[in-house]
């Protein structure tokens, strides 16, 4: 009798030495396990044999030195689940290495760049300002629906092209189709729930690229119809991926932004105060945010040679999760890591990653995330703020799906 082999990625060969991912409490607050984990094995072969990176310089310098890509000597995608096929990020710019990575991001750079946040900024400053005075009137709001998504969400429709009236349906496939980033490890009726997702937006984007190609617009959907057109290389499918992924990566991180940062804000309102006294700390409210909080716990690398991280030598085709959120609260690189201080003088935080991967949306990102919270704590000013009970989403990214408040 023959004994079959575990696949070599589910081998137990490591140890999430106590900072467990599926641990019901890493979700309410990963930071304590992330800390002992920085402490015991900055360099940690989990059991899923992976290696996860947590120290901030260590990171770094992968983002700088390793020689590393998407997927492995195969061909493969070290964290996608292999059954997930419609809509599947394989294709999407994330995954792909230079230079056809280099192609995909270019054709999107124009419409999620500097210039694309400025053209976007007063449609965002008025969504914004709708949102607080219905809040202001009803005496309090749903941080995550009433602000957190409504905002990125009108905005990520408008520069996809997308109809504001369906606009709701991304609300449940974006969040469920995050979990594609890590669906080979994930429970399968998880699994389903993402191909679904998948599915549905891969019909979706069928539609209104088919529809689209009579009428083009200056939306991006149009952009990339142009670009395939005029003979560039978007092959079939690709031009579909792509909008999957810049809906999801539009939508679910900045969610995690406006609700992520608000709540610190109101766990901390001697901060707020600091930020309604002086508005022009904005801007490095917002990278305290995402330092203290950030939306993507971790990204992913995999190593094209042997490289060497604080002492341990990883082979080649080593896949690596750089723990951005461990990174982000390094007391080597921080001072007093777990103080929300947005006052903080170097808050150069990893949260949109590093390398030619660098987050493409971070200008629209920070623009929504400036007039939420500004608007807020300019506007709020004088009430007392109360939290109801807090809800996490069922997104793979950090982000969560209610979190009621009442003013008083
Ligand atoms: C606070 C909000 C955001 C955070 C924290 C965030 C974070 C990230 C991270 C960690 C990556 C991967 C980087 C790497 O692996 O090195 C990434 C990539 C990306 N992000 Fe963002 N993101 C945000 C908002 C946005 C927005 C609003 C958009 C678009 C509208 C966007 C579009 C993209 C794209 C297209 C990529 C892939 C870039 C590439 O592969 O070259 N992101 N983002």
């Amino acid at each position: 009798m023959t004994s079959s082999l575990p696949t070599p990625d589910l081998n137990p060969v490591g140890d999430w030495c106590g900072a467990d991912p599926f641990a019901p409490d890493f979700r309410d607050n990963p930071y304590p396990s992330l800390h002992a984990l920085r402490a015991r094995e900055p360099v940690n072969l989990t059991p899923v044999n992976t290696w996860r990176i947590s120290r901030y310089a260590d990171v770094q310098t992968i983002f700088q030195k390793a020689k590393t890509g998407m997927t492995l000597a195969d061909g493969s995608a070290p964290n996608f689940d292999p059954l997930d096929q419609r809509g599947s990020f394989l294709d999407f710019m994330l995954n792909k290495d230079d230079p056809e990575h280099a192609r995909l991001r270019l054709l999107a750079m124009k419409s999620l760049g500097p210039h694309t946040a400025r053209l976007m900024e007063d449609e965002v400053k008025k969504s914004v300002e709708q949102t607080i005075d219905r809040a202001l009137a009803q005496g309090g709001m749903e941080v995550i629906e009433d602000l957190a998504c409504y905002v990125p969400s009108r905005m990520i429709c408008q520069i996809m092209g997308v109809p504001q009236q369906d606009r709701g349906l991304f609300n449940e496939w974006t969040g469920a189709r995050t979990n594609a980033f890590f669906g080979r490890f994930l429970p399968p009726e998880v699994q389903q729930r993402t191909r679904d997702a998948g599915s549905a937006m891969a019909d979706y984007f069928d539609n209104l690229v088919r529809e689209r190609r009579g009428r083009l617009g200056d939306d991006l959907v149009s952009a990339l119809i142009r670009a395939e057109e005029q003979g560039d290389t978007l092959r079939d499918g690709e031009l579909v991926v792509q909008a999957i992924g810049i809906i999801v990566a539009g939508y679910e991180t900045t969610i995690g932004l406006i609700g992520n940062g608000l709540r610190a804000l109101l766990d901390h309102p001697e901060q707020l105060a600091l930020l309604r006294e002086d508005p022009s700390l904005i801007n490095n409210t917002i990278d305290e945010c995402l330092r203290f909080d950030t939306p993507i716990l971790f990204n992913w690398r995999v190593l094209k040679e042997p490289f060497e991280v604080s002492g341990k030598l990883l082979p080649a085709d080593a896949v690596i999760w750089q723990m951005l959120a461990s990174a982000n609260r390094d007391p080597e690189r921080f001072d007093d890591p777990d103080r929300f201080d947005i006052r903080r003088r170097d808050v150069s935080h990893l949260s949109f990653g590093g390398g030619v991967h660098f987050c493409l949306g971070n200008s629209l990102a920070r623009m929504e995330g400036r007039h939420a919270l500004n608007q807020f704590a300019q506007r709020t000013k004088g009430l007392e703020i109360r939290q109801g009970n807090l809800e996490w989403s069922h997104s793979f990214f950090r982000v969560m799906a209610r979190l009621p408040i009442t003013f008083h």
